[in-house]
């Protein structure tokens, strides 16, 4: 089965299995992910916007106009990547997601990212870094890789993730603009690292 056809798999799962019924019902669609099922960095964002949520693709907001300014200073474009949120399904009014979302959309998550097997998983934001790298503070971590343990269908794999700020918070406060801009420019040597 090719990288594709799991993801898609994945995908049915969620909808089959009926997760956070709640949001499903409020949100217009499902926002799986968009990009390169062989790519070596996978984005992990918060939760879909209202934009997102209409076109179905991750990160086409401001937001995502910013991610795109960022990738060209590494000479990278969207389609290098593959772009995701820990939640599908839009919240209420750019709420932020509920513990037990995050949690309920996590396994499934896990196994899109397996099936993409990235040389590098960027969080951006606190609550995509959390779940991969629990009781920090992003204004500690961001910027600095590091190797993680995720536990995915009983097997564990060791992931390197890099935590960033979300670009959202960037918009608002100029001076985080630079910053990721700065941290964006160490993601071309975790790729070329043969790990
Ligand atoms: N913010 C996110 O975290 N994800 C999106 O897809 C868009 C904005």
């Amino acid at each position: 089965m090719t990288k594709k056809v799991r993801l898609e798999q994945i995908k049915a799962d969620i909808i089959e299995q009926n997760i956070c019924p709640n949001l499903a019902k409020t949100a217009k669609q499902l926002v799986f992910g968009h990009g390169n099922p062989t790519a070596d960095i996978v984005f992990v964002g918060e939760a879909p916007g209202k934009k997102e949520d209409e076109t179905g693709e991750p990160f086409v907001g401001a937001a995502g106009n910013f991610l795109n300014t960022m990738l060209a200073s590494i000479n990278l474009k969207r389609s290098d990547t593959y772009i995701t949120n820990i939640v599908k399904y839009r919240p209420p009014n750019n709420r932020d997601p509920l513990a037990d979302e995050k949690a309920a959309f996590l396994p499934f998550l896990f196994s899109q990212i397996d099936v993409i097997n990235p040389k590098v998983i960027i969080t951006l934001g606190r609550h995509s870094t959390a779940c991969f790298i629990p009781d920090q503070q992003i204004s500690d971590i961001h910027g600095q890789p590091m190797r993680v343990e995720i536990p995915v269908n009983g097997k564990t794999h060791t992931w390197t993730v890099l935590p960033l700020y979300h670009p959202a918070a960037a918009l608002y406060n100029g001076g985080l603009r630079s910053t990721l801009l700065e941290d964006f420019q160490i993601i071309p040597s975790l790729i070329t690292k043969e790990t």
